[in-house]
């Protein structure tokens, strides 16, 4: 550190603490829907510390450089935040790929400056920063190129695939064994950084795109380590700091995410679910079904007392949660009880359901989560399930040969009525039928989830005048 002016390192101690303080204060903040937004301006106040900190160590930086890298990172960075809500879990994994591509970048050129004299304890960092850094770079573009579609959403497997993803980790692993010891070996450096690379590009082809937001949040933590790492390298303890909280949070949504899916770890990244889906994107039998017009519908809802709405991946996709907003306030302003229930994996990505809503301004004290408002439905006059389908699915809790039993779901069966706002009789993610659709006292809303809702708040409207 050697920054120019009387009081520099002071200054950037405190730059570095107060960018420490407010990751942690972000993360807590995000946890709940009214702080969520003051967690963001945390962690993005945060970030701009930390650069500054970052560019007051004058004797480290070329600020030409850095301005042309900050022009074409911003030229790269405003197009990708500025992408459809449906698209974050993509634009979330090239993020990720980007942040991993600058650490193995700074490993690489660690490496070169300091070879031979690398100590063992900062050769071992840095082999870790590379590996992981270098698989997350890959692992985490074919995660994007599954969820757009770019690439084959199946899952790609083969005979003996585990032991020679396994046997790429160990060559890569054994690599780092021997630089530790002899760091100038520079030969095997790239072989090093190469196999990581295929490592990550194996490590993700077997896994079905259906699971892709589970596997870029766990590329999330091998990135946050991965620049921990990076942290010990450049004896940066922000890095430190930054990429540990990084690495855990990643790690602890990926498990939180299995655990709403009722799937292990090991199921997730070696059970090739999702082809499933492609088997069964069609329903095998045709059932009876009842289905109702909106006007009914209407009808139904304006004469209940208690009514959940249930939303779902297909609100998301018909960006229906503004109507959504105003068929809570008409039906409201007729006196009617109206509370959304909202399942951990409703949608694609975690916290999508109360993005969404809390864009449309509903109040957030007439959200509940899973857990509190089970009990509930069997005094629920309706539950109006918006685009949601395997996390009402009942087959969860009595279909052992189901590919979701287990998972946790909204008990909407157990409510005086059910309305289903869907396209069709299509399955949603698990690619699975849902026996609720059959049940007596469930009607089908057959049209696309904004254009349903505009209808049923027109004659909602139209009624009461
Ligand atoms: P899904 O089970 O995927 O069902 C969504 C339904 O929305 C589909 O059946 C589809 O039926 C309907 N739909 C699509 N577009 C629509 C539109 N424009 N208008 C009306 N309906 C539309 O969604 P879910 O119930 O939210 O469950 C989420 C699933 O994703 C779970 O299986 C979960 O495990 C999985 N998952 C979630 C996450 C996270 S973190 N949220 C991560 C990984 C996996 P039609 O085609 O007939 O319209």
């Amino acid at each position: 550190m050697n920054p120019e002016f009387a009081g520099g390192p002071l200054l950037i101690q405190i730059l570095y603490l107060a960018a420490s303080a407010l990751f942690i204060l972000a993360l807590k903040w995000m946890n709940a829907p009214p702080t969520a937004r003051r967690g963001i301006l945390a962690g993005e106040t945060g970030m701009v510390l930390a650069i500054v900190g970052t560019l007051l160590q004058h004797g480290m930086v070329d600020y030409k450089w850095i301005l042309v890298a900050l022009v074409i990172g911003s030229g790269i960075g405003v197009p990708l935040g500025l992408v459809q809500m449906t698209a974050v879990p993509q634009r979330t994994a090239l993020s990720h790929a980007f942040g991993a591509f600058c650490v193995t970048l700074v490993g690489t050129a660690e490496f070169y400056l300091r070879t031979p004299k690398v100590p063992g304890f900062m050769m071992s960092v840095l082999c870790c920063e590379v590996i992981l850094g270098g698989l997350t770079v890959t692992g985490s573009l074919m995660a994007a190129g599954k969820l757009q579609e770019v690439l084959p959403q199946r899952p790609i497997t083969y005979t003996g695939q585990n032991v020679v993803n396994l046997s790429l980790l160990a060559v890569a692993i054994a690599i780092a064994v021997y630089l530790v010891h002899n760091p100038g070996a520079t030969h095997l450096y790239p072989f090093m950084v190469g196999i990581s690379l295929v490592f990550g590009v194996m490590l993700v082809i077997p896994i079905g795109g259906a699971d892709m937001p589970t596997v870029i949040s766990l590329l999330n933590s091998y990135a946050g380590l991965s620049a921990a790492a990076m942290g010990f390298v450049l004896n940066n303890k922000l890095l430190i700091i930054a990429g540990a909280l990084d690495g855990s949070s990643g790690f602890i949504l990926s498990v939180i995410m299995s655990k709403a899916m009722n799937r292990s770890f090991t199921n997730v990244l070696f059970g090739a679910f999702g082809q499933v889906a492609a088997s069964s994107t069609t329903v095998q039998e045709a059932r009876p079904v009842k289905s109702a017009s909106p006007e009914e519908a209407a009808g139904i809802l304006a004469a209940a007392s208690k009514v959940v709405i249930v939303p779902g991946y297909g609100m998301a996709v018909a960006q229906a949660q503004h109507k959504v907003r105003e068929l809570f306030d008409a039906l409201s302003k007729r006196g009617v009880d109206v509370r959304f229930a909202i399942h951990p994996v409703a949608g694609r990505m975690p916290g999508h359901m109360n993005v969404l809503l809390a864009e449309a301004d509903v109040p957030y004290d007439r959200l509940m989560e899973m857990d509190e408002i089970n009990g509930d439905f069997p005094q629920v006059d309706v539950s109006l399930i918006i685009g949601a389908n395997d996390v009402t699915n009942p087959a969860a809790k009595t279909d052992t040969s189901s590919p979701i039993y287990g998972m946790p779901i909204l008990d909407v069966e157990k409510s005086h009525n059910v309305m289903v706002i869907k396209r069709s009789m299509n399955p949603g993610f698990a690619g699975i039928d849902n026996p609720l659709y059959y049940m007596d006292r469930t009607l089908m809303l057959f049209g696309d989830a904004k254009v349903f809702v505009t209808n049923i708040v027109k004659e909602l409207s139209g009624a009461h005048a």
